[in-house]
């Protein structure tokens, strides 16, 4: 049906008949001559329609944005002074002489190269959304990810072994989505929230190396970068340590964004423990590109006659914190107040801020709310440790560490990206890797009164910290690793348990009882008894990874057929109720089935 794709003619065909498909783009009726761009994925052509073929100039006329035809004509060169140099055929143009409707459109909802739709527009009208050429482009970055990845993993000796969906609840910690089975009456698998406990199961099977670039589902509340079910790049290797994990997973990072938008990551990562990562920038995936890190001041605010500072300085858990802005004794009046305002999303409850004027003069170069219930030695080390110059602003928050660690993290990160930011150098773009690791082993749930596992309660913990298990969980760290770019994480895994005393050790300290536990996890304890390898892995976000490569805001954007924030697929209008005999089938009743129902 056609020789080339619209994109590709060039001056290479000139005098050339070629015959092409694709979608109509925009026709101009310039009255004796009708003009198309038509469009395939590969690009734009434009098609030249001269009265002098009167059949063909017939269908021209009829012809709308849309419609997908066939052309045969001839490629001319453009007359001079009318070529395009943003397309790559834009020196020539086809002379058409045949011209056939293949299809016929309706009037597009929306015009394709607008650049203003509304989300929701773009999601109910999905497929010609996807025609447009950045949606074309980030899907198929998205495979060339995917090959890269499929080539350096098969390099590296890991084979694609399938895991189930219909399964049994795994233990990430959203909620699960269940799947109830018709055959096994009041029984439900549960979808993967990934394959956790099956790469485990395959490492202990003796393959050494598996990989899966596998769906996973997860009923949490979503955000920009969190869909129910999204893409793991899920990995799994026997006989590896942490570092020899990281290194290698590394290295396919770098390898995969060479291969698919050349961009060299050729320096190390830098390697920063949680505990370093929450004390200099209030976050476990800190946004390296902000080049600023906050001042610690716990332990100097303990006695000054400043209550906010005090009290959270004397309060364990309390932290008190400062962030040093470069030239910020610039900023207005209405610039503090906004961020004032602006930190409060996060729970703070006021922002308090010295101006610094002349730091050779001490107090009398500052100006500030606060610096008066300062005493001399605190405002000495405030300067000293944040390294403030004339002409800088800092902030401070004192507050439960959470709430500093989120508020001034937020601020951190508002001001770095903002203009003002931008043009004080505290912000440098680019690419900025980093493992974040020796996470904690387990979080305290004040609502449950419980620890939960901070990254999933097969992680082992670290070798000397065993004993911590028994005594003081909170201690443990745990082998774990995330990988993080640009304050989005994109990776996140660990050294296993491969011992089945430790992993029911662990489990205790989760309060699982024992019985819970083998009803849950009893395959995994008993695999643990016949020989379980050494075994660590991770998981990589592939929607992530490929969204920040675009340069996307939200990961719907490198999805073909993504659910919007309540959930929901406005394209196939899922979920949908379902007709009462499928239920039956079921045996599921609804409460108001009359309400729910629409058949
Ligand atoms: P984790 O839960 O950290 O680890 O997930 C791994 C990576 O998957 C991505 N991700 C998501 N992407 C989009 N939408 C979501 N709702 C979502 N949730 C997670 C993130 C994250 O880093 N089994 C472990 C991995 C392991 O230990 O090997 C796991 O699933 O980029
Ligand atoms: P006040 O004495 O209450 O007027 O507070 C003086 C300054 O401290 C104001 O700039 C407040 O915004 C700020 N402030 C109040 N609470 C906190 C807090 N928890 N952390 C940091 N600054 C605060």
């Amino acid at each position: 049906m056609r020789t080339s794709y619209c994109g590709l003619v060039t001056e290479q065909q000139l005098g050339q008949t070629v015959k092409l498909c694709g979608w109509v783009q925009r026709r101009r009726d310039h009255g004796g001559l009708i003009f198309i761009d038509l469009r395939d994925y590969k690009g734009l052509v434009q098609v030249v329609c001269d009265p002098e073929h009167l059949e063909m100039f017939k269908v021209a006329k009829d012809v709308r944005n849309e419609f997908c035809v066939q052309i045969t004509g001839l490629v001319h060169a453009r007359p001079a002074g009318t070529e395009n140099t943003n397309l790559t055929s834009g020196n020539i143009e086809v002379m058409c002489y045949e011209l056939v409707i293949l299809n016929a459109s309706l009037t597009p909802p929306f015009q394709l190269d607008d650049e203003n739709l509304s989300e929701t527009t773009r999601l109910t009208h999905r497929v010609l959304d996807l025609r447009r050429p950045q949606m074309q482009y980030n899907l198929r970055l998205r495979y060339k990810v995917a090959m890269e990845v499929r080539k350096y993993l098969d390099a590296e000796g890991f084979i694609d072994i399938e895991t189930p969906m219909l399964t049994k609840s795994t233990p990430e910690g959203a909620r699960d989505y269940l799947v109830p089975s018709r055959i096994n009456t009041g029984q439900f698998f549960a979808l993967p929230q990934s394959p956790q406990l099956f790469k485990q199961l395959l490492m202990i099977s003796g393959f050494d190396r598996y990989y899966q670039i596998t769906k996973c589902f997860r009923d949490e509340d979503l955000r920009a970068d969190r869909q129910p079910e999204f893409t793991q790049i899920d990995c799994e290797t026997s006989f590896l340590g942490e570092q020899e994990i990281r290194e290698l997973f590394e290295n396919m990072i770098r390898h995969v964004f060479k291969e698919a938008i050349n961009v060299s990551l050729d320096k190390p990562f830098p390697v920063i423990q949680y505990e370093e990562a929450m004390r200099l920038y209030g976050s476990d995936k800190p946004d390296l590109r902000v080049k600023m890190e906050f001042t610690e001041l716990t332990d100097t605010m303990r006695d000054v006659n400043f209550k906010v500072f005090s009290t959270a300085a004397m309060t364990e858990g309390g932290r008190v914190a400062a962030l040093r802005v470069l030239g910020g004794a610039e900023l207005s009046r209405g610039d503090i107040d906004f961020y004032s305002e602006f930190v409060k999303i996060y729970g703070a409850k006021g922002l308090a801020w010295i101006k610094v004027h002349e730091v050779m003069k001490g107090r009398d170069g500052l100006t500030s709310p606060i610096v008066k219930n300062l005493h001399d030695d605190s405002i000495a080390s405030i300067l000293q440790r944040s390294g403030a110059k004339d002409g800088d602003i800092i902030f401070f928050l004192a507050d439960k560490a959470k709430i500093v660690n989120d508020a001034l993290g937020a601020l951190r990160l508002k001001i770095g990206h903002s203009d003002f930011g931008k043009n004080h150098g505290l912000f440098e773009a680019g690419w900025c890797p980093l493992w974040v690791v020796d996470f904690p082993m387990f979080e305290y749930d004040d609502s449950e009164s419980r620890w939960v596992a901070c990254h999933h309660p097969f992680t082992c913990p670290k070798d000397e910290h065993i004993d911590y298990l028994d005594t003081t969980p909170g201690k443990c760290l745990a082998k774990s690793y995330d990988m993080v770019l640009n304050g989005w994480e994109i990776g996140g895994g660990s050294v296993r348990i491969f011992e089945e005393e430790v992993q029911s050790k662990v489990f205790r300290v989760l309060n699982l009882q024992e019985e819970e536990a083998r009803a849950k996890f009893g395959f995994l304890l008993d695999a643990l008894k016949y020989g379980a390898p050494p075994h660590g892995g991770i998981a990589f976000g592939l929607d992530r990874i490929v969204t920040m490569m675009v340069g996307a805001d939200s990961i719907r954007d490198v999805i073909a057929f993504p659910k919007t924030q309540r959930s929901q697929d406005l394209l196939t209008q899922a979920p949908s109720p379902v007709h009462d005999r499928q239920l039956r089938e079921l045996h599921i009743r609804l409460s108001k089935t009359e309400e729910l129902t629409k058949f």
